[in-house]
């Protein structure tokens, strides 16, 4: 009989942890966790409530104001997850570029991070979940049964997120782009609150030149592995 897991997924901005996390969530039927939404939606309550990031005791007054929710809608295929701040909608506007600048100096704010680890440590609390980020398999489950860390190069990243971004009627050029992709590897790598590194017992994937369902069917044999020997 297969065992419940924690599938933990980390790695560089845009290297496609998120649509891989999902689809092998929607494949396990297991929950998908997308962490990083949680620090965007933080970022975008102090931007939408003019809260400077560097004020450090405003954004301590403003964190017990913010809830954050998800809403998977598991009837449509693909799965639609959503992400609610506060009861409204803002998956939409957590992914807008005034948030991809700011978000990773809010997420380097060790007080903002110990909010987040524990909410997501809750949400993870009966396994059965599949989570993206930066530091899953190293800090919020660092006994986590599957570990993988994808990386891609750079400039296809910012391609990747390009094509995104104009189907969501985005005109950021791809300079400005491999700009704010650049910064925010710098940022996450950088900070001195669980940086973004690979977990030593992680299994890295390469996604430059591998196709989506490629990268899929690889996070999908090392799930079936791991769910039965864990
Ligand atoms: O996965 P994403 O690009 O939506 O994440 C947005 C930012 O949040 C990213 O620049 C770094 C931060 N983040 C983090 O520090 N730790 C996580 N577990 C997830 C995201």
């Amino acid at each position: 009989m297969p065992k419940d897991i924690i599938v933990a997924i980390d790695g560089y901005s845009g290297c496609g942890k998120s649509s891989t996390a999902k689809a092998v969530a929607q494949a396990l039927n297991y929950t998908y966790i997308d962490s990083g939404a949680m620090y965007r939606a933080v970022t975008l309550y102090l931007l939408q409530h003019k809260i400077d990031p560097a004020h450090l005791a405003e954004v301590l007054n403003a964190l017990p104001q913010i809830n954050i929710r998800f809403v998977t809608k598991p009837n449509s295929t693909p799965p639609i997850y959503e992400t609610y701040l506060n009861g409204d909608n803002v998956e939409q506007s957590i992914r807008e570029m005034s948030v991809s600048e700011r978000v990773s100096e809010v997420s380097a704010i060790p007080q903002v991070r110990h909010a987040m680890v524990s909410l997501q440590r809750n949400m993870g609390a009966d396994k059965h979940v599949v989570m993206d980020g930066r530091d899953i398999g190293t800090n919020v489950f660092p006994h986590a049964e599957l570990k993988v860390f994808m990386t891609a190069d750079l400039t296809e990243r910012a391609h990747r997120r390009k094509a995104e971004l104009e189907a969501k009627g985005s005109t950021a050029t791809l300079e400005e782009i491999i700009e704010n992709l650049a910064e925010r590897d710098r940022i996450d790598t950088s900070r001195t609150e669980n940086p973004l590194v690979k977990a030593e017992d992680a299994v890295e994937i390469d996604t430059t030149h591998l196709e989506f369902d490629e990268q899929v069917a690889k996070v999908m044999s090392l799930a079936q592995e791991a769910m039965e020997i864990s």
